[in-house]
């Protein structure tokens, strides 16, 4: 039988970033188009029938597909230079844990199927959970035919080299009624589990997040024949604007905001930029705070672009509001798992998107290191063991 473990390390070659370390794996990259193809043989392995859906979600079936079914999952795509855990650890556990409910000789009342999204960090195409976004409708099929990658590929395009109908993208009431219950498990992505503590903990609620992008556009110009006191530099103005960013979050107890991503057109060293696009997630429990927050920003950028000499854009590219799991979900969880301590979650998931439409839950795997996003993101065997068990243990509660 395999544990999450050897099962992790049979993909820990696959999208390596000799550059930034860790793995980057974007959707439908030759890395994450493997990793597909590993969950494919993995569930054929184990007799599991496979499917993928119109929005490309794989679905590995225990029993026939039917509505009302049990369905864990997790995705493989990664941020770039992100951890081996994020994503792969939920698919990996959910396959652990059908090996060790069939040892347990479970007969299953329902059918259970494994899912793996595609797209759920949005590193290619910007919006992040776009798989469960599409399958629930949250996201207009229009909107993400439109999306482009950095390379200008829209996913439409991506969609059809990878045999999906871009037509048929979208609402899947059908594949969505699948879905009677949804568990999710994650490495935990803070400090929200110390060392001495159990190893795992049930999900209660997904902090409201959202991702803006601020365009900033000024004059481009030559580096060496433009006097300083004639440019309009939105380099300049991009510099304080993340600044501003800083301080306006860290006036507000509980916001998160974050400029991780900088783009300045056309890029180089000798060249005063015409355009810096930056992307801005910002993170608050209070819906209305956030815009809030945005909104000040915004007012802060619109400032100190003038000032510059520039002019600034801001688009919303995706929101999803704080989301509290099924409690009726989250009981039945804590019964399975006694002991086990509750935590919110700062990070967005698939669960979360699915919870505005099914009942939906999750479980979080301690990571010593209290990093994730990044390379050093960690999960002992042993504790990656027990969260197969405590998936096990769940699933068996529910199924
Ligand atoms: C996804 O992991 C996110 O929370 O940004
Ligand atoms: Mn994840
Ligand atoms: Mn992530
Ligand atoms: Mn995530």
């Amino acid at each position: 039988m395999d544990t999450v473990t050897s099962l992790l390390d049979s993909i820990a070659g696959v999208g390596r970033d000799e550059q930034r370390g860790g793995y980057t794996r974007p959707v439908y990259s030759a890395a994450e188009l493997d990793l597909r193809a590993w969950f494919v043989e993995q569930a054929g392995r184990r007799g599991l029938d496979v499917e993928t859906d119109r929005n490309g979600i794989i679905w590995a079936w225990w029993g026939p597909p039917q509505a009302g079914a049990l369905v864990t999952g997790s995705h493989l795509d990664s941020v770039p230079g992100g951890g081996a855990f994020d994503g792969p650890l939920g698919v990996a556990a959910a396959l652990a844990a059908v090996d060790e409910l069939r040892a347990r000789g479970v007969e299953p009342r329902r059918s259970l199927a494994v899912t793996v999204f595609p797209e759920e960090e949005g590193s290619r195409f910007g919006v992040a959970c776009l798989g469960s976004r599409l399958l629930t409708g949250a996201i207009d099929a229009d909107k993400a035919r439109n999306l482009r990658d950095a390379d200008g590929n829209t996913f439409a395009d991506v969609a059809r080299q990878n045999g999906l109908d871009p037509a048929h993208l979208g609402a899947d009431p059908e594949a969505l009624a699948r879905i009677g219950d949804f568990v999710e498990l994650h490495v935990e992505q803070g400090r929200g589990l110390g060392e001495d503590g159990p190893a795992v903990a049930v999900g209660s609620s997904i902090l409201g997040h959202g991702r803006w992008k601020l365009g900033i556009a000024g004059q481009g110009n030559h580096a060496g024949t433009t006097l300083m006191e004639d440019r309009r530099d939105p380099m300049v103005a991009a510099a304080q604007v993340i600044l501003a960013v800083r301080q306006v979050a860290a006036a507000q107890p509980d916001a998160r905001a974050t400029v991780g991503r900088i783009q300045p057109v056309p890029g180089g060293t000798n060249v005063i930029a015409s355009r810096v696009d930056l992307w801005l997630d910002v993170r608050h429990p209070d819906d209305a705070v956030t815009a809030r927050l945005v909104e000040t920003i915004h007012g802060k950028a619109q400032k100190i672009a003038a000032f510059e000499g520039c002019t600034v854009s801001l688009t919303e590219e995706s929101y999803s509001g704080t989301v509290y799991f099924d409690p009726a979900l989250q009981r039945q969880l804590e019964n399975a798992l006694p002991g086990a301590p509750v935590l919110a979650t700062g990070a967005g998931h698939d669960a979360g998107v699915l919870a505005g439409y099914v009942p939906s839950g999750m479980l979080f795997i301690r990571n010593p290191t209290g990093i994730s996003h990044s390379p050093e993101e960690f999960v002992e065997p042993a504790d990656a063991d027990a969260g197969s068990a405590a998936l096990a243990d769940a699933l068996e509660a529910l199924l």
